[in-house]
């Protein structure tokens, strides 16, 4: 088992963000709500506890308060914000409103360093976010640093091995703050730090072999980051005993197929079977205009297609599937009472109804950075693990108005271009998404001495960080015209290029 970090959520917005701190130091860490039972904490003979913020009062009558024996597992805590104040509520300190909420940037002044700020600065730029605060410690505890508006911006029982900090250390704003999290780990809790893309490959075969035993498993490859190293992390543990299927919609992006056959037929030799249903797609979405409509039934018939060569394949026990750690970490809603809710997770294709599949899910502890690095160890490359988001629709939710072929093959082309100058100006990596969108307008043109009455297309590209929020990317303007130029002279059937300039929101980052 690896040696692991709980991180038990009361309700922060920023939750998440310690995990991969810890996770960053290659300590493995699980997030769990606040209120799960001492026992399932104990399962992971953790050799660490932090306690997240949260929007809600310690002293509130609806506190989000944990099982009191985590504070006797003998294992070291660290409070983050409202962590510190349930720890000083429970040891009998005092927290109360404070007369002015402290928001955003602070000097922090450390006045005892110990092992939890041992190498650190004594002055330090910390992030605040704070309506309440500690004035008066608990027996035993003894105050390290302060802010000029918080007295007790961090406390320490050393010999119990509590800690707390009023700042939060595991945001960008605060830079040492990552910093602080390793002396947690690594002085304090005594991690080794061993957890790392290798570790995570040796300790999933090890998983899978175990879970799969003989049996066959089958996989639906998109092509995608997450598919695609679900996949090599299978082959890598059972060979042949995974089948994957490759579904052409007719709404893939130009020499995807392809691609696709180089990096896992040839290069991989893994079992592939490639399905070209674009006419089945095509033939059902004749017609169709509306966005939810286009949706339903590009997944509708992705279920039939699968479903179909699955059967084909004889006696499939189980089904694997990219899920990712954010789709199963329960979240936590404190203003809502203390109810959690499980998100559910929207893997395009997923399971079929009907088919009774056993699940194996090899990425479902990780995030979506550790994601690319697994993919990058077991020698994807480059180009395919730094890949942007690809919505499950395809093209199809990218063609405004009618699909048709005709139009599939414009918009792959164009969409081509752009990414490729894109990646050719070195900005690829830099944009978190970018692609082509056909209108379902024509424009008048005039190319050589003709009027020409044609496609208009929009180029696409955002900045982001979790495709939640987004902004515009401001592509250099010489850049945008090599786009224009090229889809114009390039693509038959486009004669106008429009750059969409709306950030999400309002606007969403696909246009259906
Ligand atoms: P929006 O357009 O909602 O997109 O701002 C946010 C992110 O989600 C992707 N997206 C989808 N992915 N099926 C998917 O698998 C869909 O129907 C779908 N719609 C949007 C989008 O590409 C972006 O990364």
């Amino acid at each position: 088992m690896n040696e692991t970090l709980v991180i038990l959520d009361f309700g922060s917005q920023v939750t998440q963000l310690i995990a991969r701190r810890a996770r960053e130091h290659n300590v493995y860490s699980v997030i769990l709500p606040y209120h799960v039972t001492l026992e399932k904490i104990r399962s992971y003979r953790p050799m660490g506890l932090i306690l997240s913020g949260s929007p809600a009062n310690v002293y509130g009558p609806k506190a989000p308060l944990p099982d009191e024996g985590i504070f006797s597992l003998g294992i070291p805590i660290l409070g983050i914000c409202y962590g510190l104040q349930l720890i000083a509520h429970v040891f009998g300190g005092r927290v109360h409103k404070s007369k002015k909420r402290e928001y955003g940037f602070a000097e922090l002044s450390v006045r005892a360093p110990g092992a939890l700020f041992a190498g650190m600065p004594r002055k330090l730029t910390c992030w605040m976010s704070h309506g309440d605060k500690l004035d008066k410690l608990p027996a035993g505890f003894k105050s390290l640093a302060v802010t000029p508006n918080s007295p007790v911006a961090a406390v320490a029982h050393e010999k119990n091995k509590v800690y707390g900090v009023q700042f939060h250390p595991e945001v960008a704003h605060t830079p040492l703050g990552a910093k602080l999290i390793a002396n947690f780990l690594f002085r304090i809790c005594g991690f080794k730090g061993s957890w790392t893309s290798e570790s995570f490959i040796q300790e999933s075969i090890r998983k899978i072999r175990s879970q799969v035993g003989q049996e066959r498993v089958v996989l639906g490859l998109s092509g995608g980051v997450d598919s695609s190293v679900a996949g090599l992390l299978l082959h890598k543990a059972i060979g042949k005993q995974l089948t994957c299927i490759y579904v052409d919609n007719g709404l893939m992006r130009l020499h995807e197929t392809e691609r696709i056959k180089a990096t896992f037929k040839d290069h991989f030799h893994m079992n592939i079977k490639f399905v070209d249903a674009s006419k089945d797609f095509l033939k059902a979405l004749k017609g169709v205009s509306d966005p939810e409509q286009k949706r339903k039934i590009i997944g509708r018939v992705f279920v039939e297609t699968f479903d179909r060569e699955a059967k084909k394949l004889g006696k499939v026990p189980f089904l694997a599937q990219g899920t990712l750690y954010p789709d199963v970490i329960e979240s936590v809603s404190v203003h809502g009472g203390p109810t959690s809710v499980i998100k559910s997770h929207h893997n395009v294709g997923g399971l079929p109804k009907g088919m009774k599949f056993k699940l194996v899910e090899p990425l479902r502890e990780l995030f979506k950075d550790e994601v690319r690095s697994v993919g990058t160890a077991l020698g994807l490359k480059e180009e395919l693990v730094n890949r942007h988001p690809f919505p499950g629709p395809g093209l199809g939710v990218r063609i405004l108005g009618e699909i048709t072929k005709e139009r599939a093959d414009i918009l792959r082309e164009a969409d081509d271009i752009a990414i490729e100058e894109i990646r050719k100006a070195g900005l690829y990596s830099q944009i978190w998404q970018a692609f082509v969108v056909l209108l379902p307008v024509n424009s008048v043109g005039v190319m050589g001495d003709e009027r020409t009455y044609e496609n208009v297309a929009a180029v696409r590209a955002v900045t982001s960080t979790d495709g939640m929020t987004a902004d515009w990317a401001r592509i250099p303007d010489d850049v945008l015209a090599r786009i224009s130029n090229r889809i114009i002279n390039e693509v038959r059937g486009i004669n106008r290029v429009c750059y969409d300039i709306s950030s999400k929101p309002p606007a969403t980052i696909e246009w259906e």
